[in-house]
């Protein structure tokens, strides 16, 4: 395998139990192929953050293995992690420095970084997320929102090979979202591998390549984004005249549709594997009238609520 075949992420029955028992991921063997944008999603606790931490050699697996750009981790993460940037959840920084200090510290705690080209690098990172005019801001002075862009301009310090972001766009604005899309594209344009996790689908829809979803621990669809549709329920949804509606819901029961339902003079079901052309056939040889057929490809919003569940609460 050339280098550039090798997937940037692997990890096989990567397991977390905290020491309360709580298994909080569950044996999930992640495949982030190298040039991907991978949409990492999943509900509030679902254990995308704890995964996140042991593919960075932050959180010891219980079991399992990690493979991040070919090396072992934890166990090669010094060599691994020069050029893997990342931002996770509540990264430590000094209140009493400026943001721009702050990331003085950081490149200085990275070996592999040149301390000559240092200034140049810094200012390019703060640029890119938008916090040029404030870097000379002590770190407590910054909103939520500044905070988070300094931890992503810390992931941007250097050129990495692999960019590792737990919910970038946590407390941004929506043009502060919008500008993270962009960098992300742009990133991924210069052929950086990024892991972006998130919450909310629609963030991360518009920009992924491959998506991995997380339910309680476990990793319950990954994959291309545009095979997705693969996934999908497509239902399908017949219009013929309001008295027909009956005979419609028997001749589509009749096809083997399952989950057949009325809708004001409309009838819709699941389509399975059924052709819909033959269920114009069907409806059409039934002699009803037939003023419309619509197959109906579901959001994937509907998918993710689908396989992660309705509720609002959090599972555990
Ligand atoms: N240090 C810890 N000790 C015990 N349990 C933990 C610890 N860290 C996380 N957990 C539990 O593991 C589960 C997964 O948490 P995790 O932070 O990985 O979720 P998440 O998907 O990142 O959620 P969010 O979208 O809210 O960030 C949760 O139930 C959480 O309570
Ligand atoms: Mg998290």
């Amino acid at each position: 395998m050339s280098p550039s075949d090798e997937p940037a992420i692997v990890t096989r029955g990567l397991t977390k139990r905290f020491s309360s028992g709580q298994v909080a991921v569950d044996g999930i063997d992640l495949h982030v192929p190298a040039g991907a944008v991978y949409g990492f999603l999943g509900p509030n606790g679902s254990g995308k953050t704890t995964t996140i931490r042991m593919l960075l050699g932050l959180v010891r697996p219980t079991a399992g293995e990690v493979s991040v750009l070919g090396a072992p981790m934890p166990a090669a993460a010094h060599r691994v992690l020069g050029p893997v940037g990342a931002l996770v959840e509540g990264p430590a920084f000094q209140p009493y420095l400026t943001g721009r200090e702050n990331l003085v510290r950081m490149d200085a705690c990275d070996p592999s970084a040149d301390p000559a080209t240092r200034d140049a690098r810094l200012d390019r990172a703060l640029g890119r997320v938008g916090l040029g005019a404030a870097a000379g801001k002590r770190y407590r002075q910054y909103s939520l929102g500044m905070k988070q862009r300094l931890g992503l301009a810390g992931a941007l310090l250097r050129p990495r090979r692999l960019l590792v972001l737990d919910e970038p766009t946590n407390g941004l604005d929506p043009q502060g979202t919008r500008e993270v899309r962009h960098l992300v594209r742009e990133l991924a344009g210069e052929g950086t591998t990024v892991l972006v996790s998130s919450h909310l689908l629609a963030e991360i829809d518009q920009v992924c390549t491959h998506l991995g979803i997380m339910s309680a621990g476990r990793l319950v669809l990954q994959g291309e984004r545009a095979s997705l549709a693969e996934h999908r329920t497509v239902r399908v949804r017949a219009t013929v005249r309001p008295h027909q509606v009956q005979a419609a819901t028997s001749v589509l029961t009749g096809l083997g549709l399952e989950q057949v339902g009325v809708e004001g003079d409309e009838v819709v079901a699941l389509l399975g594997t059924v052709d819909p052309a033959a269920v114009s056939a069907a409806l059409v040889h039934a002699g009803l009238d037939l003023l419309g057929l619509q197959v109906l490809a579901p959001t994937l919003e509907q998918v993710f609520v689908e396989l992660t569940g309705e509720g609002f609460d959090v599972a555990r």
